[in-house]
């Protein structure tokens, strides 16, 4: 992707949370469990068999989604899983968001629970079997440090899946960081699939990046979701 001038000052992430880019009331937020618009197509896995197998066979599991949009899909989920006799009560499933755009009643399904905060902050209480963030890294100011600290939030054995397009990561001066990135990424374990753009991550991961947090571009136009995206810059340390 060719670097574009920057134009404005980089923002950080109180002055990004009231970027238009990322309060777009036409983003998609509102992603299934299954189907076309889903979870399960955009990470490329069964969620639903990934989700019940753990429940049955561990017991108590823990789902957390960043970045969670409407939480369409963790309400089909909650749904799911509550009918199921085999894993009825067994799932807690978190999703945070920065927009309060959640469109059902909060509290109506079991073992689900749908938290206001900005993620460039929030710390969980407790480690988790699954965190997702399904296109919600391309509107994310320190993406790196969110990775870094999503990792670390895992249980042994818990999963890691995002969506990220590298190109939304930049080296002081606007040059792309992809193959710094992409070389830490493999150094910590963790896998990023070019043609899918999914980074995963498999048990509790730590992440030294090496990389100083300079500030957000919100001007940096479309990435390949083909919706204006923010790209974020860094400093090797
Ligand atoms: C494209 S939507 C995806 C929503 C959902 N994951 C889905 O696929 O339906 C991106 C979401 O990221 C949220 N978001 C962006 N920056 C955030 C931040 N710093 N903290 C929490 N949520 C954020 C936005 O409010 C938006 O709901």
């Amino acid at each position: 992707m060719a670097r574009k001038p920057l134009t404005e000052p980089l923002k950080d992430a109180d002055a990004l949370a009231h970027s238009s880019v990322v309060a777009n009331s036409a983003m998609n937020r509102e992603r299934r469990l299954v189907g076309t618009n889903s979870y399960s197509k955009d990470l490329g896995l069964d969620l639903v068999a990934m989700l019940t197998s753990a429940a049955s066979r561990d017991g108590e599991i823990a789902w957390l989604d960043l970045c969670c949009g409407a939480g369409r899909a963790l309400v089909d989920a909650a749904r799911l899983l509550d009918a199921n006799p085999a894993t009825k009560g067994r799932v807690s499933i978190t999703g945070v968001d920065l927009v309060a755009s959640f469109d059902g009643p909060r509290d109506a399904v079991d073992g689900l629970q749908i938290l206001e905060a900005n993620l460039e902050r929030w710390e969980p209480d407790s480690a988790f079997d699954l965190v997702t963030c399904v296109h919600g890294l391309h509107y994310v100011g320190d993406k790196l440090g969110l990775i870094r600290r999503a990792v670390s939030w895992l249980r042994p054995g818990g999963v890691f899946l995002a969506s990220l397009d590298l190109a939304n990561v930049r080296l002081e001066g606007g040059s792309s960081a992809a193959r710094v990135v992409g070389a830490v990424f493999r150094a910590s374990g963790l896998q990023w699939n070019p043609r899918t753009r999914i980074l995963r991550a498999d048990g509790p991961r730590t992440l030294d990046t090496r990389m100083e947090f300079l500030g957000a571009d919100d001007a940096a136009g479309p990435n390949y979701t083909g919706q204006p995206a923010v790209n974020s810059h860094y400093r090797r340390r």
